[in-house]
C-alpha cells in the first residue's frame, strides 16, 4: 500500500504522529514540499522529536527518507536535525536521500523574508520567517536559484554565489535601506555543507520509481495543510508551496495515481497561525480553553495558534480537492469539558447559504459561519483505546463529522503518544 497523509486545515493537524504511526507499516517516507517552515512533532518512547525538514518517518530506524525536489532545503536546520537524531542514537546512513534538484535556502532567503515580513507592518502575511517565499520565489525566477547539486562544484559556487549575493544585496540595501551580506560568509557555510550533506544527495525520482518497481511501499508526507496551498489555499495567506495532495506528483515526480490511499488529517477543531480569514475562530474563552488544553503554540515559531470550532465547509473542501479516502481525527481529547461543541456546517455569505468553501479571501472573509451543536462530554479521554469506549457524546460528535465530510474517521488521536490512538 503507497499512502500519502495530507493536512486537511491549515497545517498542525498532528501529521507528524500519524506519519510517525504509518511508517512501520511502509519502507520508504518522502517529504515533497515546503521546507524548514514545517514543524512535525513525533513522541517515540518517552521521547519528543520536533521535525522540520526530515520526514517524520526518520525517527524509525529502517524507514528510507526521501526529501524530494520541491522541498526546499536550509541546510544549517537540516544538519542541526540529522545530528540531533545522532545524539539520540538514531543514525540516517544510508537510508537518508535528498533530491540533488531540491533548492538551498541561504541567508538571504531568511533576511528577505524577515524584511518584507516587518516591512508590511500589519499587512504582513505572518511567514514563520524561515526563508521559503523567497527561496520558493528564486526556483521559480530561475537567474539566481541555487539547488543541492551546486554543492558539488564548490568552485561554480564560489562565483555565482557572488553573483547571487551582490544582486540581493542592492535589493536590500535599495528597498529596505539593510546592511549587505556576505557572499564569503555563506560560501563558508557551503563548503560545510557540502561535506556533510552530499553523501545523502541522489535522484531521488529515480530511486522512488525504482522503489515502487520493487514493490516497496511509499507513505507520502504532506506539510503545512491544503487551505495553505499556494494555488488552492486562502491566497495570499498561504505557504509558497503546493502543500495539498495536489502537489505530491509535482513535488517527487511520482504519480498520483501510484497512491493506494490518500489520509486527510484534522484536528477535532481548527487552528491557524498567520494572518488570513478563518470563519470559525473563537478569539474568546473558548479558543483560549482550546489553546491552553492543546498546547496550541507553533513548533517552529512558538506564536500562539488561532483556535476555533471544526469547519466542515473547509474540511470537506480539503477533502473533494485532495481525493481524501479517509480521515485521521486528532486531538479529541483537547474538547473534553466542554459543555456544548459547535461545528460550522454551512456558511452564509450575503445572505446565501453555502456548504462549498470559497478559496477566495474576499468572499471569505465575509462568511459568517452556521453552527450547529452538538452535547460536550467532561470525562479525560486520553486512556480510551476503543472507540465503543469513547463517551456517547464524543462518538456523536465524530459521527456527524463523518456525515458532513463524507468520509470515515479511521484513526482517532487522544493525546501526543502513538499508543494514543484509537484505530476503526
Ligand atoms: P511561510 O510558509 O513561512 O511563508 O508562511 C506562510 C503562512 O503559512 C503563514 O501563515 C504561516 O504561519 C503558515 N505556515 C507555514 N508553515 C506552517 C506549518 O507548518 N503549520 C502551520 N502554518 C504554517
Amino acid at each position: 500500500m503507497n499512502c500519502c497523509v495530507i493536512g486537511l486545515q491549515w497545517g498542525d493537524e498532528g501529521k507528524g504522529k500519524v506519519v510517525d504511526i504509518l511508517a512501520e507499516s511502509h519502507d520508504i517516507v518522502v517529504r515533497y514540499s515546503g521546507g524548514a517552515n514545517a514543524g512535525h512533532t513525533v513522541v517515540a518512547g518517552g521521547e519528543k522529536f520536533a521535525l522540520h525538514l526530515l520526514p517524520s518517518g526518520s525517527v524509525r530506524p529502517n524507514v528510507g527518507c526521501v526529501i524530494a525536489n520541491a522541498v526546499v532545503v536550509d541546510p544549517e536546520t537540516l544538519l542541526k536535525e540529522i545530528e540531533g537524531l545522532a545524539q539520540r542514537d538514531i543514525s540516517l546512513e544510508g537510508r537518508l536521500f535528498i533530491s540533488e534538484n531540491a533548492h538551498l535556502v541561504l541567508d538571504y532567503h531568511k533576511a528577505e523574508d524577515r524584511l518584507r515580513e516587518e516591512s508590511l507592518g500589519k499587512n504582513k502575511i505572518g511567514t514563520t520567517i524561515r526563508g521559503i517565499g523567497p527561496c520558493y520565489a528564486d526556483k521559480v525566477g530561475r537567474s539566481y536559484a541555487l539547488r543541492m547539486s551546486d554543492l558539488k562544484e564548490l568552485g561554480k559556487l564560489k562565483d555565482r554565489l557572488q553573483k547571487v549575493v551582490e544582486y540581493k544585496n542592492k535589493v536590500f540595501a535599495a528597498v529596505y535601506n539593510a546592511e549587505p551580506l556576505s557572499a564569503d560568509e555563506i560560501f563558508e557555510k557551503c563548503k560545510l555543507y557540502a561535506d556533510k550533506l552530499l553523501g545523502f544527495v541522489t535522484d531521488t525520482t529515480g530511486l522512488l520509481h525504482g522503489a515502487i518497481a520493487e514493490g516497496k511501499s511509499i507513505l507520502f508526507e504532506g506539510a503545512q495543510g491544503t487551505l495553505l496551498d499556494l494555488d488552492h489555499g486562502t491566497f495570499p495567506f498561504v505557504t509558497s508551496s503546493n502543500s495539498s495532495s495536489l502537489g505530491m506528483p509535482a513535488g517527487c515526480g511520482v504519480p498520483a495515481k501510484v497512491v493506494d490511499k490518500f489520509l486527510g488529517v484534522a484536528k477535532a477543531y481548527t487552528t491557524r497561525v498567520g494572518g488570513g480569514p478563518f470563519p470559525s475562530e473563537q478569539d474568546n474563552e473558548t479558543g483560549q480553553y482550546i489553546r491552553d488544553r492543546g498546547n496550541e503554540y507553533g513548533t517552529t515559531t512558538g506564536r500562539p495558534r488561532r483556535c476555533g470550532w471544526f469547519d466542515a465547509v473547509a474540511a470537506s473542501y480539503s477533502v473533494t480537492i485532495g481525493a481524501i479516502d479517509s480521515i485521521a481525527l486528532m486531538h479529541l481529547d483537547t474538547l473534553s469539558g466542554l459543555k456544548e461543541i459547535k461545528i460550522c456546517r454551512a456558511y452564509d455569505i450575503g445572505g446565501e447559504q453555502t456548504c462549498f468553501f470559497p478559496s477566495n479571501i474576499t468572499k471569505l472573509s465575509q462568511a459568517k459561519p452556521v453552527y450547529e451543536s452538538v452535547e460536550g462530554w467532561d470525562e479525560e479521554i486520553t486512556e480510551v483505546s476503543d472507540f465503543d469506549k469513547l463517551p456517547a457524546n464524543a462518538r456523536n460528535y465524530i459521527k456527524r463529522i463523518e456525515e458532513l465530510t463524507g468520509r470515515p474517521v479511521t484513526m482517532i488521536g487522544v493525546g501526543p503518544k502513538r499508543e494514543q490512538t484509537i484505530f476503526r
